[in-house]
């Protein structure tokens, strides 16, 4: 009789969190090619290890290692090219992090739980150091060293360029600041979330499967499965600004609607946004399972936690 061992996230996480903290200690200090850092400005380096290093969920880089897993087929040590992936994300999310908390975007003070970058360390400071973690996200998937082959390095590099650009991330940005004080169609807020969140969720996904040699047809399955959580994200990131207190956040509750941004709950409603999240679970498992792959779990349940999570 064979019985099967129930998946346990937080246990298949541990090891993974571990090795991602590692990584971000290490690189976000050195110059990539030579383990110095020559010429760097010591502030300017304080600052960026700050925005990165002692916080955050790690959900990105999570989604990196859990495609390649998938994709690989079995539960690999990542791989250098899946590890520096799985960094690279996360270097361009909190960059993207620092730059939303500016006074002249959503003027946040709180950011996991620490005074905001440019609290901290003042506004030049928060907007370089967003500057340079965005350029190190792209040295890092573009070492010297041989270890990444040269097509998956441009791969990786064109997926992670179009997803924090003008048609994604720092887009959707441009549509948030300029909707503040406006009501969106639910097409249109849709449209904004995708991009300014999704896009980035996706990425991930298609980043771990990148390193993974998927199939034409898992990538598909895998981008629906990106775009599901991608929109989930935000949407309960929008219930939660609502519904959770700054301390379970790390950030400032309430913010959506002191600034008059368009969010899923103003538009809809605390209720139907939660249906709409558990709608899109739906999409993102059946997506899934379209997908063709052995093993699934720990994409099943990250999904799972975009969806049910407190902070
Ligand atoms: C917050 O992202 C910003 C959004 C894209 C909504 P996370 O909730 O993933 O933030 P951290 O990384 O855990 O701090
Ligand atoms: C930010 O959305 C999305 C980013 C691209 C950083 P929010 O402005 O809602 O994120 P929080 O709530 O400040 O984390
Ligand atoms: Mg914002
Ligand atoms: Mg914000
Ligand atoms: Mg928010």
């Amino acid at each position: 009789m064979t019985h099967t061992v129930p998946f346990v996230l937080e246990a298949w996480s541990r090891q993974r969190l571990q090795t991602v903290e590692r990584c971000l200690d290490d690189w976000v200090s050195a110059n990539l090619d030579t383990g110095a850092a020559p010429g760097a400005p010591a502030d300017l380096v304080a600052a960026m290890r700050y925005a990165v290093l002692d916080g955050g969920k790690r959900l990105r880089p999570l989604l990196v290692l859990a495609a390649f897993e998938a994709v690989s087929g079995h539960r690999a040590q990542p791989s250098t090219a899946a590890l520096r992936a799985a960094c690279s994300v996360e270097l361009i999310h909190a960059y993207s992090l620092v730059h939303d908390d500016m006074p002249c975007m959503d003027n946040d003070v709180l950011r996991r739980g620490k005074p905001t970058v440019h609290v901290q360390f003042g506004q030049a400071s928060a907007l370089l150091a967003g500057d340079a973690l965005q350029a190190m996200a792209f040295e890092l998937l573009t070492p010297s060293d041989g270890s990444v082959a040269p097509d998956v390095q441009a791969r990786l590099c064109a997926l992670l360029s179009r997803a924090a650009g003008s048609t994604g991330m720092a887009g959707g940005q441009a549509i948030d600041l300029a909707s503040v004080g406006g009501a969106l169609t639910e097409g249109a807020l849709r449209h904004m979330h995708q991009l300014k969140t999704g896009a980035l969720l996706r990425c991930s996904v298609l980043m771990g499967a990148a390193c993974g040699g998927a199939s034409a047809l898992v990538i598909e399955a895998l981008a629906q499965y990106g775009n599901a959580i991608g929109l989930a994200f935000q949407v309960v990131d929008d219930v939660l600004d609502v519904t959770a207190d700054s301390a379970t956040l790390g950030k400032t509750a309430g913010k959506d609607a002191d600034r008059a941004k368009p969010t899923y709950v103003s538009l809809m409603g605390l209720a139907r946004s939660r249906a709409y999240a558990a709608e899109l679970l739906g999409q993102a498992h059946a997506a899934l399972a379209l997908a063709g792959l052995a093993d699934t779990s720990p994409l099943g349940a990250l999904a799972d936690m975009v969806v049910h999570r407190s902070h």
